[in-house]
């Protein structure tokens, strides 16, 4: 099966960054039991729901992800500042959860040394269309998996304070104090070392 999504072509299992910047199997992609049903054309009976497609996490290019990391993170401030430094630098890798051509949820990594200046992966851009149903989990799982694969240990981010317990259930624990991130808020650092 060959299907074109934007920027990538799913070839039997295999997507494909038409960009060039990755390329991964089936076995790396994450499925989710969610199944979203759409309803298509059918000869004999006119239109009938089916399931079109499963949830999945895979890696893309920035810009998937910006019109949604625009909505969700940065909502009052211009498009441009969902572009962020980095973001197209050789080692950043962004994942996507998707369902068909809907990003469900985001999340960007790249390397850049902890607060401390330990090496490490920094985590930013942390989204979700729809809190509570496992999209951002979905994400942040398979973006983790990835940094392991590429012999990354430390991941840290700087966290908004509503978003702490998330983290914490992903095994990140809080390590600064509070500060301000003008205009979005209060916030603490958080690393999790991948094992
Ligand atoms: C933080 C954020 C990315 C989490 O994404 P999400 O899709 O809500 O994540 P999940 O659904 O996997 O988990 C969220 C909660 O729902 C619960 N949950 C997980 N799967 C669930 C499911 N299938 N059904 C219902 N609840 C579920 C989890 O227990 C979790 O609870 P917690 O908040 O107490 O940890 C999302 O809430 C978001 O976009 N927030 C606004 C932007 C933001 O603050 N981003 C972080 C910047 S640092």
């Amino acid at each position: 099966m060959t299907e074109t999504v934007g920027q990538h072509t799913d070839i039997a299992g295999q997507r494909i960054d038409i960009a060039g910047q990755h390329t991964d199997t089936a076995a790396q992609r994450t499925e989710t039991g969610a199944q979203r049903t759409e309803t298509v054309g059918d000869a004999s009976s006119g239109r009938r729901p089916v399931d079109v497609e499963s949830v999945s996490a895979v890696l893309v290019v920035a810009e998937v992800i910006r019109p949604l990391r625009w909505r969700v993170l940065r909502p009052d401030q211009p498009f441009a500042e969902a572009v962020y430094p980095g973001d197209d630098a050789p080692d950043t890798f962004h994942v996507a959860v998707r369902s068909g051509g809907d990003v469900l949820a985001c999340a960007s990594f790249h390397r850049e040394p902890a607060p401390d200046g330990r090496e490490g992966w920094r985590l930013r851009g942390m989204a979700s269309a729809t809190p509570g149903r496992g999209y951002g989990s979905t994400a942040l799982t398979f973006g983790l998996a990835e940094v392991q694969r590429r012999g990354g240990r430390l991941v840290w981010c700087n966290a908004r304070l509503p978003a702490v317990p998330f983290y914490q259930r992903h095994g990140f624990t809080v390590t600064s104090a509070e500060f301000e991130i003008p205009p979005i808020g209060r916030h603490v650092v958080m690393e999790r070392v991948l094992p």
